[in-house]
C-alpha cells in the first residue's frame, strides 16, 4: 500500500514538473517551497547529496566547448550524483548534458551550469577594477547586464562574479577582480554588478556568486590563498560590508574563500557561514565552495581527512561542494553514523533547489539552450557597443602636463613602441573565459583605424613584457627619431594578475623603464600608455613623462577606446579605486587608514613614518584627471548639528573651468573626531559623477544621515557615536574642501 501511495505522489509531482514547463512561472518564495519540498520529499539521502556535488569539465576558461560527455559524468548524471558543472558551455552541449539530467534520471531535476564570467563572456569588458575607476555604477551594472546577456545565450546559467574582496595590498593579484580599497565604492559596484547579472531572472540573467566569503583580500604579504588575520571590528568595517551590500542586492550564490580567518578556514566556518550569513543578514540563497576549498582544510590542519573535512563543511553551512568530491563520496556515511543529520542535509538541498526554481530550470530545462539565441547575440554589435563605452569610461588620466593630451589631429609621424602597443592577448584579461585575442583591437590597430590615412604610425616593439635583452631597444630608438610624438605602451602580462599571480614588486616588469629613459632621451613628446591589473610604482614617469594614461586591461575594444581619449573624442573621467605606492616598501598603503598617536610628520623624527620616502603615495585614491579642469567652491552644510533623525543637506559648486566638456567624480569623504574606538582619516561616504559643458557650473548635493555614521563600535554594535565630524568634498581623497558638523545623538 505504501508502495503504491509512494508511486502515486512520484506521479503527481513529476507531472506537476512536467505541467508547469508551459506555465508562467510563480515565483513567489511560498510557491517555490511548497514546489521544491514536494521534490525534496520524493528524494533518496543519496539523490540529495549529488545535489551538493559540482564537478567540472576541466579547467574551461580557454576558448573550448567541449563536445562530448564523458562516460564518468553520464553516469554521474543519470545516477542523480551531480548537481551542478563548471565550465561545460554552449547552448549546445549544456543542453545535451541537461537532456541527460531530466530525461534518463529519476527525479528529472535539472543541472545547473557554473561558470567565470568575470569581465564578459565573449565580448571581453574591462577588468573589473578597471571597471571600478569609472565610479559609475550604473555604467557597472550595464556591463554586467551585457555579460551576462552573451553567457546565457551560451548556456551559462551563473556566474562566479562578482568578486567583493576588498584589496589593500596591490602585490595580491587578484585585486584586478575586485573594485579596490573602498568598501563604500566597493559595496556600490557589487550591487550594481549583482543586479546587472540576475536582472530579473529572465532567459538573458544569470544568478550572480559574491565571493570569496571572507576575508580572502587581506591575505598576509599579498600572496594569494595566504593566513589571513584581522580584528572583528576590521573585518566587521572593512570586509564583510560588500558582502552584506551583495546579498541585500539579492544575490542568490555565495562563495567560501580558500583562507582561513583567525585560525578557522572559511569553508569550515560556521560563524561566517551561519551565523553572519543567516542568521544576521537572512541569505535565503546557497553557498557554494571555492575550488577544493573543503579537501584543502586537510592541508590548514583543521580537518584529518575528506571524510571530516566534508562533515565540518556541511555543518558549517556551505552547501554545494566545488570539486573536492568530499560530499559525493562520504557524506551518506557521516549521516548514517549521525555525524550529519539529514536535516542538515536537507536545508542544502532546499537552498538549490530554489535557486533552479528560481531560474526557471524546473519549469523549462533547456531555457539558456538556444543555439540560435546564442549565434546572435555573442559578439553582437550591442554587446561590442557596450564594451566600448565601458572600456572608455574606465581609463584614467595620471598626468598630463603642458596638455599634450588630447592629441592634436596634425602630427605627421607618431611612433607606438613598446612591448604591448601591438598585444591583443594581454588586452582580454586576467580571466579572459570565452575571450579571443585574435577579437581585440591593439591599440596600434585602434590608432591607425583612428588616423586613416591622415597620419603615419610607426611601430616598434623595443622589448618584451619582462625581456632581459636590449636588443630591441635601436630600432625603438630609430623608430622614435623618426617620428613627432611617441605613444609608449607599457605595462604587464595579463597574467601577471588574477589568481595565484602575485608579485613582490609593483615596478614594471622587465627593461619597459630603461627602455622608456632611451626614449626619453630623443626628446620626442611621449605619451605613456599603461596596461595593469594592479596598481603600479612609476616615479621616474611621474617625474620625466608629460602624459601617463591608465588603461588596465580595457577588453576587445581596448583599442579603439585608448585611440578615443588620446585624441579627445572621449574625455577621460575615471578616477582610481586604488592608492598607488611610491614603492611596494609602503604597502599597505590606503586613504582611510587610522591616525595613529604620532601623526606621520617629516620634520619631527619620533612620527610615524618612513626615512627615505614622503608620506604621501604616488596618486591617492580617487585620483585622475580630466582634459579639462574643475573648480570646488562654496562647501555648505545647511545645519551644523543634527539628531539621530535629522539629516544634513552637503552642498558644494563645482564649475568646468577648462577648455574642453568633461565628466568629474565629486567625493564626499567624513571622519569621526573621536569615538569609543579610533576612527579612520577618512571614509567615502558619497560620490557623484557630473557632466559639464565647458564654463558650466553645478551645484552638487549630498546627504548626510545618522546611519551614514555607523561602525562596530567598542561594545561591538554597529552604531553611532554622538560627537563631531569633518565633512571633505573634494576631486580626489586628498584634494578637498572642508567643513563640520556635530551628531547629537537621539
Ligand atoms: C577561484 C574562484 C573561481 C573558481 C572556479 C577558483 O580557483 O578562486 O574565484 O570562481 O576557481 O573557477
Amino acid at each position: 500500500m505504501k508502495k503504491y501511495f509512494f508511486i502515486l505522489i512520484l506521479i503527481l509531482t513529476i507531472s506537476n514538473i512536467g505541467f508547469v514547463y508551459s506555465q508562467k512561472i510563480d515565483l513567489s518564495e511560498k510557491r517555490i517551497f511548497e514546489r521544491v519540498d514536494s521534490v525534496l520529499s520524493l528524494m533518496t539521502l543519496e539523490e540529495k547529496i549529488g545535489q551538493l556535488n559540482q564537478l567540472s569539465f576541466g579547467i574551461g576558461w580557454g576558448p573550448t566547448v567541449k563536445s562530448n560527455v564523458p562516460n564518468e559524468f553520464r553516469d554521474l548524471i543519470r545516477e542523480g550524483k551531480i548537481g551542478s558543472f563548471l565550465n561545460a558551455l554552449g547552448a549546445k552541449f549544456t543542453g545535451e548534458l541537461q537532456k541527460i539530467a531530466v530525461q534518463e534520471t529519476r527525479l528529472k531535476i535539472p543541472l545547473i551550469f557554473g561558470y567565470d564570467v568575470i569581465h564578459g563572456f565573449r565580448t571581453t569588458f574591462p577588468v573589473p577594477l578597471g571597471e571600478a575607476a569609472s565610479w559609475q555604477p550604473e555604467l557597472v551594472e550595464l556591463s554586467a547586464h551585457y555579460q551576462a546577456l552573451e553567457a546565457s545565450a551560451a548556456g551559462v546559467h551563473w556566474t562566479f562574479s562578482p568578486m567583493v574582496d576588498i584589496a589593500r595590498d596591490p602585490r595580491w593579484g587578484r585585486i584586478m577582480e575586485g573594485s579596490g580599497e573602498d568598501t563604500y565604492l566597493g559595496s556600490q559596484m557589487v550591487a550594481a554588478r549583482v543586479r546587472g547579472y540576475q536582472g530579473n531572472l529572465s532567459e538573458n540573467n544569470i544568478i550572480a556568486c559574491a565571493k570569496h566569503y571572507a576575508g580572502y583580500g587581506g591575505a598576509e604579504g599579498g600572496r594569494d590563498y595566504n593566513t589571513v588575520d584581522f580584528s572583528e571590528r576590521t573585518f566587521r568595517d572593512v570586509y564583510l560590508p560588500p558582502f552584506k551590500a551583495a546579498v541585500d542586492a539579492g544575490v542568490e550564490t555565495i562563495m567560501a574563500s580558500f583562507n582561513e580567518i583567525g585560525g578557522i578556514p572559511s569553508s569550515g566556518n560556521k560563524y561566517l557561514l551561519t551565523d553572519i550569513l543567516r542568521n544576521e543578514w537572512k541569505f535565503k540563497g546557497f553557498v557554494v565552495s571555492d575550488w577544493n576549498s573543503i579537501g584543502e582544510m586537510i592541508n590548514h590542519g583543521f580537518a584529518s581527512n575528506l571524510k571530516q573535512a566534508g562533515e565540518i563543511s556541511i555543518n558549517a553551512g556551505l552547501d554545494m561542494d566545488m570539486e573536492s568530491r568530499a560530499y559525493i563520496t562520504y557524506l551518506t556515511e557521516s549521516v548514517r553514523e549521525r555525524k550529519v543529520s539529514e536535516d542538515v542535509v536537507n536545508e542544502s538541498v532546499r537552498r538549490i533547489l530554489r535557486v533552479k526554481f528560481l531560474l526557471g530550470l524546473f519549469d523549462d530545462p533547456f531555457k539558456y539552450c538556444n543555439k540560435e539565441r546564442e549565434e546572435k547575440t555573442i559578439l553582437s554589435k550591442e554587446v561590442k557597443d557596450a564594451a566600448l563605452e565601458v572600456a572608455k569610461k574606465s581609463i584614467v588620466l595620471l598626468k598630463n602636463e603642458g596638455n599634450l593630451l588630447p592629441l592634436k589631429k596634425d602630427y605627421n609621424k607618431i611612433a607606438v613602441i613598446g612591448p604591448l602597443a601591438n598585444s591583443t592577448s594581454n588586452q582580454t584579461g586576467g580571466w579572459e573565459a570565452m575571450g579571443d585575442s585574435s577579437d581585440v583591437v591593439s591599440i596600434l590597430e585602434g590608432l591607425q583605424n583612428y588616423v586613416k590615412s591622415e597620419t603615419e604610425i610607426l611601430y616598434s616593439k623595443g622589448c618584451n613584457i619582462d625581456d632581459q635583452s636590449t636588443s630591441g631597444f635601436n630600432d625603438a630608438i630609430k623608430t622614435a627619431n623618426n617620428s613627432d610624438l611617441v605613444i609608449l605602451c607599457l605595462g604587464e602580462d595579463k597574467n601577471m594578475s588574477g589568481e595565484a599571480s602575485c608579485r613582490s614588486a609593483l615596478d614594471l616588469p622587465g627593461l619597459q623603464e630603461q627602455l622608456a629613459k632611451e626614449i626619453f632621451k630623443t626628446g620626442k613628446p611621449i605619451v605613456v600608455v599603461l596596461m595593469n591589473g594592479r596598481p603600479l610604482s612609476i616615479n621616474w614617469f611621474n617625474e620625466n613623462v608629460p602624459s601617463i594614461l591608465e588603461t588596465w586591461f580595457l577588453g576587445i575594444t581596448a583599442g579603439d577606446a585608448i585611440a578615443e581619449v588620446l585624441f579627445g573624442d572621449y574625455n577621460p573621467s575615471g578616477k582610481l579605486p586604488v592608492t598607488f605606492p611610491r614603492t611596494v616598501g609602503q604597502v599597505p598603503i590606503y586613504y582611510n587608514h587610522k591616525n595613529t598617536g604620532r601623526p606621520g610628520d617629516l620634520k619631527n623624527h619620533y612620527t610615524s613614518k618612513y626615512l627615505d620616502l614622503p608620506l604621501t603615495p604616488l596618486y591617492p585614491f580617487g585620483y585622475g584627471l580630466s582634459y579639462t579642469t574643475f573648480k570646488y567652491d562654496n562647501l555648505n552644510l545647511n545645519i551644523n548639528k543634527i539628531t539621530n533623525k535629522d539629516s544634513i543637506v552637503v552642498s558644494v559648486d563645482v564649475k568646468n573651468t577648462g577648455n574642453y566638456d568633461g565628466e568629474e567624480v565629486v567625493q564626499l569623504y567624513v571622519q569621526d573626531l573621536v569615538g569609543s574606538v579610533t576612527r579612520p582619516v577618512k571614509e567615502l561616504k558619497g560620490f557623484k559623477k557630473i557632466y559639464l559643458k565647458k564654463g558650466e557650473d553645478k551645484t552638487v548635493e549630498f546627504t548626510i544621515s545618522e546611519t551614514d555614521l555607523r561602525f562596530t563600535a567598542a561594545d561591538m554594535k554597529f552604531k553611532s557615536e554622538p560627537g563631531m565630524f569633518k565633512v571633505y568634498v573634494g576631486t580626489n581623497s586628498t584634494d578637498v574642501l572642508e567643513s563640520q558638523f556635530e551628531l547629537l545623538g537621539d
